[in-house]
């Protein structure tokens, strides 16, 4: 028990109340309400614990959201005031670029100005995407060809990384309700990073198959017939059926203390690493009443796991953005 025995001590008085920590046997904390009062007489006294872990995991979760919240007005502000300069800039240079002979030693500095350009513009799309993510229009989709199409898109960086890719997908799997263009750009995100954990060689493999997800508490959303019936979900555990695309690497893994900020915004250990492909990643998740999760081991390997509801589901839209305005 820690410090003065609480316990003992709420024993002794006519009544308290008062939060505290409990050691327990296992060598873990818990932090406790404890209320105690005097009844009839010899006194006796009832004492009543509630275990308050729940409501801490919910704070928790509160002020992260407020957080994400202000960093996302914050991030949106920024990158609205940023796009308009550097546009101009970008159109300067190109017209200045227009002006030298293309051997013109000159010509090669306002090429370089028109990378950085790119490379700003790029990160201010990623910040205003984050900030302001558009509402996904769900439609009947096979999660192959996406593979497929990201497969295309990161070609190069397979073929320069010497990266081997295996596909397996489970037969006679249907269509999930998903929104094609923003699955392929969170299959490319998860790619992206999967390759880049892997710069010598390496393999990526992907796997497709059906599996059963139990529904977390309110975020899975509902389905929409349910909705439209204004039925109530039947008690217990309510069972998704779901497609899941697993996305393994053999890279260099994520140490154990990064894993828990992996999908905070601007959360990133590369030295031109945005940290927004993975906050953007879960949103998308999030918004399809998907999940998305991490699994990895230092020094051996990622395995990202990518959960898409087989039903039309109505997602968990993020408010805390939607008053950023415009
Ligand atoms: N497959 C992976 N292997 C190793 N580390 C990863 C992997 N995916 C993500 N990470 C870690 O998570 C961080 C955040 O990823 P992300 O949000 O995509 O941002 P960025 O790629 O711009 O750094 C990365 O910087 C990296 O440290
Ligand atoms: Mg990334």
């Amino acid at each position: 028990m820690a410090g003065d025995d609480p316990v003992r001590d709420a024993a002794r008085r006519a009544s308290t109340e008062r939060e505290v920590v409990l050691a327990t046997a296992a060598g873990g904390e818990v932090p406790v309400l404890l209320r105690s009062a005097r009844l009839g007489r010899p006194p006796w006294v009832l004492l009543t614990l509630r275990d308050q872990a729940g409501t801490r995991r919910m704070e928790q979760e509160l002020r992260r959201h407020e957080r994400l919240a202000m960093l996302g007005r914050l991030s949106a502000g920024a990158a609205h005031e940023i796009r308009n300069p550097l546009a101009g800039i970008g159109t300067s240079a190109q017209v200045l670029l227009g002006r030298f002979e293309p051997r013109d030693e000159r010509a090669r500095f306002v090429r370089v100005i028109l990378e950085e350009v790119g490379r700003l513009d790029r990160i201010v799309t990623s910040l205003l995407q984050y900030a302001r993510p558009r509402v996904p229009e769900l439609k009947p989709t096979l999660l192959a060809p996406c593979i497929e199409r990201v497969l295309e898109l990161a070609a190069e960086p397979v073929a320069h990384g010497h990266v081997r890719v295996e596909v397996e997908v489970a037969p006679r799997l249907g269509p999930v309700y998903i929104d094609p263009d923003l699955v392929t750009q969170v299959l490319l995100n998860v790619t992206l990073n999967a390759l880049q954990a892997m710069p010598d060689s390496g393999t990526l493999r992907y796997e497709v198959r059906r599996v059963r997800r139990k529904a977390p508490a309110r975020s899975a959303g509902r389905r929409a017939e349910d909705r439209a019936a204004g039925r109530r979900r039947p008690r217990g555990h309510d069972w998704i059926a779901s497609q899941q695309v697993r996305v393994i690497d053999t890279g260099v893994g994520i140490p154990r203390h990064a894993l828990a900020r992996l999908f905070d915004p601007f959360f990133s250990t590369k030295p031109k690493g945005t940290g927004l492909g993975l906050a953007i990643s879960q949103s998308i998740m999030q918004e399809h009443g998907g999940a998305i999760a991490v699994a990895s081991r230092e020094g051996r390997g990622t395995t990202v796991l990518l959960d898409f509801p087989m039903e039309k589901r109505h997602g968990q839209r993020r408010q805390p953005h939607a008053d950023t305005g415009r």
